[in-house]
Protein backbone atom coordinates (compact mmCIF):
# COMPACT_ATOMS: atom_id res chain seq x y z
CA UNK A 1 0.00 0.00 0.00
CA UNK A 2 1.16 3.58 -0.78
CA UNK A 3 1.93 5.34 1.87
CA UNK A 4 -0.55 7.78 2.76
CA UNK A 5 0.29 11.32 2.60
CA UNK A 6 0.05 13.43 5.93
CA UNK A 7 0.45 17.05 6.56
CA UNK A 8 0.58 18.45 9.65
CA UNK A 9 -0.59 22.67 10.60
CA UNK A 10 0.29 23.54 13.96
CA UNK A 11 -2.03 26.72 15.33
CA UNK A 12 0.37 28.72 17.55
CA UNK A 13 -1.40 32.34 16.59
CA UNK A 14 -2.38 32.49 20.41
CA UNK A 15 -0.67 35.51 22.00
CA UNK A 16 0.05 33.62 25.38
CA UNK A 17 -0.86 36.83 27.67
CA UNK A 18 -0.77 35.30 30.87
CA UNK A 19 3.13 34.71 29.92
CA UNK A 20 3.58 37.66 30.73
CA UNK A 21 6.38 37.79 28.11
CA UNK A 22 7.59 39.62 25.01
CA UNK A 23 8.42 36.35 23.90
CA UNK A 24 5.65 34.76 21.55
CA UNK A 25 4.21 31.47 24.15
CA UNK A 26 5.86 28.82 21.60
CA UNK A 27 9.15 30.59 21.78
CA UNK A 28 9.60 29.57 25.47
CA UNK A 29 11.66 27.35 25.86
CA UNK A 30 11.57 23.49 27.46
CA UNK A 31 14.76 21.71 27.87
CA UNK A 32 16.56 24.42 26.44
CA UNK A 33 14.58 24.97 23.65
CA UNK A 34 11.23 26.39 21.86
CA UNK A 35 8.41 23.99 23.01
CA UNK A 36 7.29 24.79 19.17
CA UNK A 37 10.41 22.67 18.20
CA UNK A 38 9.73 19.74 20.80
CA UNK A 39 6.41 19.34 19.18
CA UNK A 40 7.73 19.90 15.49
CA UNK A 41 10.26 17.31 16.03
CA UNK A 42 7.57 14.59 17.55
CA UNK A 43 5.46 14.99 14.13
CA UNK A 44 8.70 14.22 11.90
CA UNK A 45 8.48 11.22 13.27
CA UNK A 46 5.50 10.65 11.19
CA UNK A 47 7.65 11.64 8.05
CA UNK A 48 4.90 14.40 7.23
CA UNK A 49 4.81 15.69 3.35
CA UNK A 50 3.81 19.39 4.35
CA UNK A 51 4.06 21.15 7.79
CA UNK A 52 2.40 24.98 7.94
CA UNK A 53 2.73 26.82 11.33
CA UNK A 54 0.00 29.38 11.45
CA UNK A 55 1.36 32.78 13.74
CA UNK A 56 -0.17 35.58 14.91
CA UNK A 57 1.28 39.22 13.26
CA UNK A 58 5.08 40.14 14.21
CA UNK A 59 5.89 36.32 15.22
CA UNK A 60 9.03 36.13 12.95
CA UNK A 61 11.09 34.91 15.94
CA UNK A 62 8.32 31.78 15.32
CA UNK A 63 8.71 31.70 11.84
CA UNK A 64 13.06 31.62 12.43
CA UNK A 65 12.53 28.67 14.60
CA UNK A 66 9.69 26.40 12.39
CA UNK A 67 12.28 27.14 9.28
CA UNK A 68 12.34 25.44 7.16
CA UNK A 69 8.63 24.66 7.41
CA UNK A 70 6.60 27.56 6.37
CA UNK A 71 4.16 29.78 8.08
CA UNK A 72 1.00 31.27 7.16
CA UNK A 73 -0.08 34.74 9.52
CA UNK A 74 -3.33 34.69 11.48
CA UNK A 75 -4.12 38.15 11.38
CA UNK A 76 -7.47 38.56 13.80
CA UNK A 77 -7.86 35.27 15.77
CA UNK A 78 -11.57 34.26 15.63
CA UNK A 79 -11.08 31.12 16.62
CA UNK A 80 -9.24 27.63 15.89
CA UNK A 81 -11.43 26.65 12.34
CA UNK A 82 -10.36 30.46 11.57
CA UNK A 83 -6.78 29.49 12.43
CA UNK A 84 -7.00 26.34 10.36
CA UNK A 85 -8.70 28.76 6.97
CA UNK A 86 -5.57 31.05 6.70
CA UNK A 87 -3.45 27.72 5.61
CA UNK A 88 -5.94 26.72 3.22
CA UNK A 89 -4.10 29.14 -0.04
CA UNK A 90 -0.58 27.14 1.08
CA UNK A 91 -2.22 23.60 1.14
CA UNK A 92 -3.98 23.98 -2.20
CA UNK A 93 -4.43 20.25 -3.51
CA UNK A 94 -5.01 18.58 -0.21
CA UNK A 95 -4.79 14.88 -0.36
CA UNK A 96 -4.60 12.03 2.20
CA UNK A 97 -4.40 12.89 6.07
CA UNK A 98 -4.31 16.57 7.94
CA UNK A 99 -2.95 16.41 11.54
CA UNK A 100 -4.20 19.59 13.51
CA UNK A 101 -2.23 20.38 16.96
CA UNK A 102 -1.27 23.29 19.24
CA UNK A 103 1.81 24.90 19.24
CA UNK A 104 1.29 25.48 22.98
CA UNK A 105 0.53 21.90 23.76
CA UNK A 106 4.11 20.64 23.25
CA UNK A 107 4.13 17.31 25.14
CA UNK A 108 2.07 14.87 23.25
CA UNK A 109 3.45 11.61 22.07
CA UNK A 110 4.85 10.10 18.77
CA UNK A 111 2.67 7.00 19.94
CA UNK A 112 -0.93 8.90 20.29
CA UNK A 113 -0.42 10.83 16.85
CA UNK A 114 0.59 7.40 15.09
CA UNK A 115 -2.52 5.79 16.81
CA UNK A 116 -4.77 8.59 15.31
CA UNK A 117 -3.39 7.86 12.00
CA UNK A 118 -4.08 4.20 12.20
CA UNK A 119 -7.59 4.99 13.44
CA UNK A 120 -7.75 6.82 10.09
CA UNK A 121 -6.64 4.25 7.71
CA UNK A 122 -9.39 1.46 9.52
CA UNK A 123 -11.17 0.30 6.52
CA UNK A 124 -13.62 -0.40 6.01
CA UNK A 125 -15.93 2.74 6.61
CA UNK A 126 -12.86 4.57 7.61
CA UNK A 127 -13.44 7.95 10.00
CA UNK A 128 -13.32 10.78 7.86
CA UNK A 129 -11.86 12.88 11.34
CA UNK A 130 -10.35 11.51 13.91
CA UNK A 131 -9.89 13.30 17.55
CA UNK A 132 -7.42 12.87 20.63
CA UNK A 133 -9.46 12.73 23.59
CA UNK A 134 -8.21 12.73 27.14
CA UNK A 135 -10.05 12.06 30.11
CA UNK A 136 -8.26 14.49 32.60
CA UNK A 137 -8.53 14.62 36.69
CA UNK A 138 -10.19 17.95 36.30
CA UNK A 139 -12.36 18.44 33.09
CA UNK A 140 -12.55 21.89 33.75
CA UNK A 141 -13.47 23.78 30.90
CA UNK A 142 -12.57 21.75 27.80
CA UNK A 143 -14.74 20.73 25.32
CA UNK A 144 -16.42 17.10 25.32
CA UNK A 145 -16.69 14.66 23.05
CA UNK A 146 -19.88 13.14 22.37
CA UNK A 147 -19.87 9.51 21.56
CA UNK A 148 -22.49 7.29 20.30
CA UNK A 149 -23.85 3.83 19.20
CA UNK A 150 -21.50 4.33 16.07
CA UNK A 151 -18.84 6.52 17.31
CA UNK A 152 -17.94 10.53 17.87
CA UNK A 153 -21.16 12.70 17.11
CA UNK A 154 -20.13 16.21 17.98
CA UNK A 155 -17.82 18.05 20.01
CA UNK A 156 -19.13 20.35 22.38
CA UNK A 157 -17.62 23.49 23.59
CA UNK A 158 -17.74 23.86 27.57
CA UNK A 159 -19.73 27.07 27.21
CA UNK A 160 -21.61 25.74 24.84
CA UNK A 161 -22.47 22.39 26.77
CA UNK A 162 -25.68 21.71 28.07
CA UNK A 163 -25.39 20.49 32.00
CA UNK A 164 -25.55 16.62 31.04
CA UNK A 165 -22.81 17.45 28.33
CA UNK A 166 -20.73 19.03 30.82
CA UNK A 167 -21.14 15.79 33.39
CA UNK A 168 -19.08 13.82 29.95
CA UNK A 169 -15.29 12.96 31.06
CA UNK A 170 -14.28 12.45 28.04
CA UNK A 171 -12.42 15.69 26.85
CA UNK A 172 -11.49 16.96 23.48
CA UNK A 173 -7.04 17.74 23.66
CA UNK A 174 -7.49 19.76 20.56
CA UNK A 175 -5.54 17.18 18.46
CA UNK A 176 -7.53 16.46 14.79
CA UNK A 177 -6.77 14.13 12.26
CA UNK A 178 -9.06 14.88 9.09
CA UNK A 179 -9.62 13.59 5.57
CA UNK A 180 -7.63 16.14 3.55
CA UNK A 181 -9.48 16.31 0.57
CA UNK A 182 -12.48 17.39 2.71
CA UNK A 183 -10.98 19.35 5.56
CA UNK A 184 -11.54 23.13 3.96
CA UNK A 185 -14.79 21.88 2.67
CA UNK A 186 -16.09 21.56 6.37
CA UNK A 187 -13.72 24.70 7.08
CA UNK A 188 -15.41 27.15 4.75
CA UNK A 189 -18.64 26.22 6.33
CA UNK A 190 -17.93 27.10 9.87
CA UNK A 191 -20.06 29.71 11.60
CA UNK A 192 -19.23 31.55 14.33
CA UNK A 193 -22.89 31.29 16.31
CA UNK A 194 -21.70 30.06 19.47
CA UNK A 195 -20.99 31.23 22.55
CA UNK A 196 -17.69 32.61 21.85
CA UNK A 197 -18.88 33.81 18.71
CA UNK A 198 -15.60 32.01 17.34
CA UNK A 199 -15.40 29.54 14.47
CA UNK A 200 -14.75 26.07 15.82
CA UNK A 201 -12.73 24.33 14.65
CA UNK A 202 -14.49 21.03 16.76
CA UNK A 203 -17.50 21.50 14.42
CA UNK A 204 -16.19 19.93 11.87
CA UNK A 205 -17.06 16.78 13.48
CA UNK A 206 -20.63 17.69 13.56
CA UNK A 207 -20.41 18.70 9.40
CA UNK A 208 -18.94 15.48 8.81
CA UNK A 209 -21.44 13.51 10.20
CA UNK A 210 -24.07 15.78 8.39
CA UNK A 211 -22.38 14.25 4.98
CA UNK A 212 -22.66 10.55 5.99
CA UNK A 213 -19.52 9.88 7.45
CA UNK A 214 -18.23 8.82 10.62
CA UNK A 215 -15.88 10.43 13.15
CA UNK A 216 -13.66 8.76 15.70
CA UNK A 217 -11.63 9.33 18.70
CA UNK A 218 -8.23 7.58 20.36
CA UNK A 219 -7.77 7.94 23.94
CA UNK A 220 -4.01 9.73 25.03
CA UNK A 221 -2.78 10.21 28.56
CA UNK A 222 -3.45 13.49 30.18
CA UNK A 223 -0.05 14.54 31.35
CA UNK A 224 0.28 14.50 27.04
CA UNK A 225 -2.06 17.55 26.89
CA UNK A 226 -0.45 20.08 29.42
CA UNK A 227 -1.35 23.18 27.51
CA UNK A 228 1.44 26.26 28.47
CA UNK A 229 -0.43 28.81 28.97
CA UNK A 230 1.46 30.60 32.19
CA UNK A 231 4.87 30.19 34.00
CA UNK A 232 3.43 27.66 36.19
CA UNK A 233 2.47 25.81 33.58
CA UNK A 234 5.56 25.88 32.15
CA UNK A 235 7.57 24.55 35.07
CA UNK A 236 5.28 21.90 34.67
CA UNK A 237 6.01 21.26 31.07
CA UNK A 238 9.45 21.61 31.78
CA UNK A 239 9.16 18.94 34.91
CA UNK A 240 7.41 16.28 32.50
CA UNK A 241 10.14 16.97 29.90
CA UNK A 242 13.22 16.10 32.36
CA UNK A 243 11.31 13.08 33.33
CA UNK A 244 11.24 12.02 30.08
CA UNK A 245 14.77 12.75 29.23
CA UNK A 246 15.98 11.52 32.79
CA UNK A 247 14.15 8.34 32.16
CA UNK A 248 15.95 8.06 28.33
CA UNK A 249 19.21 8.45 29.65
CA UNK A 250 18.85 5.44 32.16
CA UNK A 251 17.35 3.11 29.69
CA UNK A 252 20.41 3.90 27.35
CA UNK A 253 22.52 2.53 30.32
CA UNK A 254 23.90 6.04 32.31
CA UNK A 255 23.58 5.82 36.00
CA UNK A 256 22.21 9.47 37.39
CA UNK A 257 22.69 8.86 41.46
CA UNK A 258 19.62 11.30 42.05
CA UNK A 259 17.55 11.89 38.89
CA UNK A 260 15.54 14.39 40.15
CA UNK A 261 18.41 16.68 40.98
CA UNK A 262 19.95 16.57 37.07
CA UNK A 263 19.05 18.74 34.55
CA UNK A 264 18.91 18.16 30.40
CA UNK A 265 18.76 20.14 27.28
CA UNK A 266 17.06 18.17 24.43
CA UNK A 267 19.41 16.89 23.01
CA UNK A 268 22.47 15.56 25.45
CA UNK A 269 23.85 12.96 24.47
CA UNK A 270 25.08 9.99 27.21
CA UNK A 271 27.41 7.63 26.34
CA UNK A 272 27.07 3.74 27.90
CA UNK A 273 28.02 3.48 32.12
CA UNK A 274 27.94 7.42 32.41
CA UNK A 275 27.89 7.97 35.90
CA UNK A 276 26.06 11.68 36.81
CA UNK A 277 26.18 12.78 40.63
CA UNK A 278 23.52 15.11 41.92
CA UNK A 279 22.83 18.66 40.87
CA UNK A 280 24.61 18.47 37.55
CA UNK A 281 22.96 20.57 34.88
CA UNK A 282 23.50 19.94 31.00
CA UNK A 283 22.79 22.58 28.61
CA UNK A 284 22.32 22.28 24.75
CA UNK A 285 25.19 20.57 23.29
CA UNK A 286 26.58 18.31 25.41
CA UNK A 287 28.17 14.82 24.14
CA UNK A 288 29.68 12.48 26.76
CA UNK A 289 31.69 8.97 25.94
CA UNK A 290 31.27 5.90 27.51
CA UNK A 291 32.32 5.52 31.17
CA UNK A 292 32.83 9.05 32.17
CA UNK A 293 32.20 9.99 35.57
CA UNK A 294 30.44 13.77 36.05
CA UNK A 295 30.51 14.19 39.60
CA UNK A 296 27.98 16.57 41.46
CA UNK A 297 27.62 20.10 40.96
CA UNK A 298 29.25 20.58 37.22
CA UNK A 299 27.57 22.45 34.86
CA UNK A 300 28.35 21.55 30.90
CA UNK A 301 27.00 23.23 27.73
CA UNK A 302 28.16 23.13 24.21
CA UNK A 303 31.11 20.27 24.91
CA UNK A 304 32.17 16.79 24.69
CA UNK A 305 34.17 14.52 26.74
CA UNK A 306 35.65 11.70 25.44
CA UNK A 307 35.56 7.70 27.15
CA UNK A 308 36.72 7.77 30.24
CA UNK A 309 37.31 11.13 31.73
CA UNK A 310 36.31 12.25 35.08
CA UNK A 311 34.35 15.82 35.13
CA UNK A 312 34.00 17.64 38.52
CA UNK A 313 32.87 17.92 41.14
CA UNK A 314 32.05 21.63 40.96
CA UNK A 315 33.52 21.83 37.28
CA UNK A 316 32.20 24.28 34.45
CA UNK A 317 32.73 22.98 30.70
CA UNK A 318 31.81 26.03 28.83
CA UNK A 319 30.97 25.91 24.59
CA UNK A 320 33.93 24.47 22.85
CA UNK A 321 35.42 22.56 25.46
CA UNK A 322 36.77 19.34 23.94
CA UNK A 323 38.09 16.96 27.04
CA UNK A 324 39.91 13.86 25.83
CA UNK A 325 39.79 10.39 26.83
CA UNK A 326 40.56 9.40 30.33
CA UNK A 327 41.61 13.20 31.34
CA UNK A 328 40.28 14.56 34.62
CA UNK A 329 38.75 18.06 35.24
CA UNK A 330 38.66 18.64 39.10
CA UNK A 331 37.41 21.05 40.90
CA UNK A 332 36.22 24.54 40.69
CA UNK A 333 37.74 24.55 37.34
CA UNK A 334 36.57 26.33 34.50
CA UNK A 335 37.24 25.03 30.66
CA UNK A 336 36.45 27.39 27.66
CA UNK A 337 36.79 26.92 23.66
CA UNK A 338 40.17 24.67 24.89
CA UNK A 339 40.66 20.61 24.41
CA UNK A 340 42.09 18.97 27.08
CA UNK A 341 43.85 16.03 25.12
CA UNK A 342 43.84 12.35 26.03
CA UNK A 343 45.23 11.99 29.98
CA UNK A 344 45.81 15.07 30.88
CA UNK A 345 44.85 16.53 34.36
CA UNK A 346 43.29 19.93 35.21
CA UNK A 347 42.29 19.40 38.58
CA UNK A 348 41.99 22.18 40.99
CA UNK A 349 40.78 26.29 41.28
CA UNK A 350 41.39 26.82 37.19
CA UNK A 351 41.04 28.73 34.06
CA UNK A 352 41.80 27.39 30.80
CA UNK A 353 40.30 29.58 27.80
CA UNK A 354 41.13 29.12 24.21
CA UNK A 355 43.81 26.79 25.08
CA UNK A 356 45.20 23.34 23.63
CA UNK A 357 46.05 20.97 26.60
CA UNK A 358 48.21 18.26 25.59
CA UNK A 359 48.48 14.61 26.06
CA UNK A 360 48.81 13.66 29.38
CA UNK A 361 49.99 17.68 30.36
CA UNK A 362 49.36 18.39 34.62
CA UNK A 363 48.22 22.08 35.39
CA UNK A 364 48.74 22.72 38.79
CA UNK A 365 46.28 24.05 40.94
CA UNK A 366 45.37 27.66 40.12
CA UNK A 367 46.41 27.74 37.18
CA UNK A 368 44.94 30.62 34.57
CA UNK A 369 45.34 31.06 30.79
CA UNK A 370 45.16 34.90 30.34
CA UNK A 371 43.71 34.95 27.31
CA UNK A 372 42.25 38.42 27.16
CA UNK A 373 43.62 41.58 26.84
CA UNK A 374 40.49 43.75 27.08
CA UNK A 375 40.48 43.58 23.05
CA UNK A 376 41.24 40.48 21.65
CA UNK A 377 41.52 36.75 22.62
CA UNK A 378 44.85 34.73 22.25
CA UNK A 379 45.60 31.06 22.24
CA UNK A 380 47.91 28.88 24.97
CA UNK A 381 49.46 25.70 23.70
CA UNK A 382 50.69 23.53 26.41
CA UNK A 383 52.90 20.80 24.91
CA UNK A 384 52.13 16.84 25.67
CA UNK A 385 53.51 16.17 28.79
CA UNK A 386 53.88 19.07 30.11
CA UNK A 387 53.77 20.52 34.14
CA UNK A 388 52.81 24.05 35.11
CA UNK A 389 53.63 24.91 38.49
CA UNK A 390 50.72 25.79 40.70
CA UNK A 391 49.41 29.30 40.18
CA UNK A 392 50.68 29.95 37.17
CA UNK A 393 49.46 32.92 34.92
CA UNK A 394 50.05 31.71 31.16
CA UNK A 395 49.75 34.93 28.87
CA UNK A 396 48.69 34.47 25.82
CA UNK A 397 49.55 34.20 23.09
CA UNK A 398 52.42 31.71 24.55
CA UNK A 399 53.52 28.48 23.42
CA UNK A 400 54.59 25.72 26.40
CA UNK A 401 56.91 22.95 24.48
CA UNK A 402 56.29 19.40 25.43
CA UNK A 403 57.28 18.01 28.19
CA UNK A 404 58.84 21.50 29.78
CA UNK A 405 57.99 22.41 33.61
CA UNK A 406 57.03 25.66 34.40
CA UNK A 407 57.66 26.70 38.32
CA UNK A 408 55.05 27.50 40.48
CA UNK A 409 54.26 30.95 40.83
CA UNK A 410 55.47 31.64 37.12
CA UNK A 411 53.57 34.43 34.99
CA UNK A 412 55.08 33.03 31.20
CA UNK A 413 55.18 35.62 28.37
CA UNK A 414 56.98 33.60 26.03
CA UNK A 415 57.67 30.42 24.70
CA UNK A 416 59.06 28.04 26.54
CA UNK A 417 61.37 25.07 24.36
CA UNK A 418 60.37 21.57 24.78
CA UNK A 419 62.06 19.74 27.86
CA UNK A 420 63.20 23.13 29.45
CA UNK A 421 62.53 24.27 32.97
CA UNK A 422 60.91 27.79 33.25
CA UNK A 423 60.46 30.09 36.24
CA UNK A 424 59.43 33.83 36.04
CA UNK A 425 59.05 35.19 39.51
CA UNK A 426 61.18 37.13 42.06
CA UNK A 427 64.12 35.31 43.66
CA UNK A 428 63.83 33.77 47.25
CA UNK A 429 66.14 35.96 49.69
CA UNK A 430 66.58 34.84 52.98
CA UNK A 431 67.86 37.38 55.58
CA UNK A 432 68.87 35.13 58.91
CA UNK A 433 67.71 36.39 62.08
CA UNK A 434 65.67 39.25 61.08
CA UNK A 435 62.74 37.66 62.02
CA UNK A 436 64.11 37.06 65.70
CA UNK A 437 65.47 41.09 66.11
CA UNK A 438 62.20 42.35 64.51
CA UNK A 439 60.55 40.68 67.21
CA UNK A 440 62.51 41.75 69.86
CA UNK A 441 62.14 45.45 69.21
CA UNK A 442 58.49 45.04 68.40
CA UNK A 443 57.93 43.78 72.41
CA UNK A 444 60.56 46.31 73.73
CA UNK A 445 59.06 49.06 71.67
CA UNK A 446 55.60 47.75 73.34
CA UNK A 447 56.85 47.95 77.45
CA UNK A 448 58.29 51.11 76.37
CA UNK A 449 55.10 52.47 75.71
CA UNK A 450 53.31 50.90 78.67
CA UNK A 451 55.31 52.47 81.42
CA UNK A 452 54.73 56.16 79.68
C1 LIG B 1 -9.67 24.30 22.36
C2 LIG B 1 -10.81 23.40 21.85
C3 LIG B 1 -11.37 22.59 23.03
C4 LIG B 1 -10.28 21.78 23.67
C5 LIG B 1 -9.12 22.68 24.08
C6 LIG B 1 -7.95 21.83 24.50
C7 LIG B 1 -11.85 24.60 20.00
C8 LIG B 1 -13.01 25.40 19.56
N1 LIG B 1 -11.84 24.24 21.27
O1 LIG B 1 -10.26 25.24 23.24
O2 LIG B 1 -12.39 21.73 22.57
O3 LIG B 1 -10.77 21.07 24.79
O4 LIG B 1 -8.67 23.50 22.98
O5 LIG B 1 -6.93 22.66 25.01
O6 LIG B 1 -11.00 24.28 19.19
N2 LIG B 1 -5.32 29.47 18.15
C9 LIG B 1 -4.93 30.18 17.07
N3 LIG B 1 -5.78 31.10 16.53
C10 LIG B 1 -7.01 31.31 17.04
C11 LIG B 1 -7.42 30.59 18.17
C12 LIG B 1 -6.55 29.67 18.71
O7 LIG B 1 -3.81 30.01 16.57
O8 LIG B 1 -7.73 32.14 16.49
C13 LIG B 1 -4.40 28.52 18.75
C14 LIG B 1 -3.92 28.94 20.11
O9 LIG B 1 -2.70 29.63 20.02
C15 LIG B 1 -3.76 27.62 20.83
C16 LIG B 1 -4.78 26.72 20.18
O10 LIG B 1 -5.09 27.31 18.95
O11 LIG B 1 -2.49 27.07 20.62
C17 LIG B 1 -6.03 26.52 21.02
O12 LIG B 1 -6.68 27.73 21.25
P1 LIG B 1 -7.42 28.06 22.61
O13 LIG B 1 -7.95 29.42 22.52
O14 LIG B 1 -6.55 27.74 23.76
O15 LIG B 1 -8.63 27.03 22.56
P2 LIG B 1 -9.53 26.57 23.77
O16 LIG B 1 -10.57 27.56 24.01
O17 LIG B 1 -8.66 26.19 24.92
MG1 LIG C 1 -6.67 26.54 25.53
Amino acid sequence: MAQEQITVIVLAAGMGTRMKSSLPKVMHRLADRPMVNHLLDTVQTLSPERVVVVIGPGMDRVADAVAPHPTVVQIDRLGTGHAVAQAKAALAGLAGTVLVLYGDTPLISAESLQAMLDCRRGAPNAPAVVVLGFRPLDPGQYGRLVVGADGLEAIVEYKDATEEQRALTLCNSGVMAVDGARLFDWIDKLSNDNAKGEYYLTDIVALARADGLTCGFVEGAEEEFLGVNSRVELAAAEAIVQGRLRRAAMDNGATLIDPSSVHFAWDTRLGQDVVVGPNVVFGPGVAIGDRVEIRSFSHLEQASVAADSIIGPFARLRPGARIGAAAHVGNFVEIKNATVEAGAKVNHLTYVGDARIGAGANIGAGTITCNYDGYTKSFTDVGAGAFIGSNSSLVAPVKIGAGAVIGAGSVITREVASGALAVARGSQMELSGWADRFRDRKQADAKDKKKE
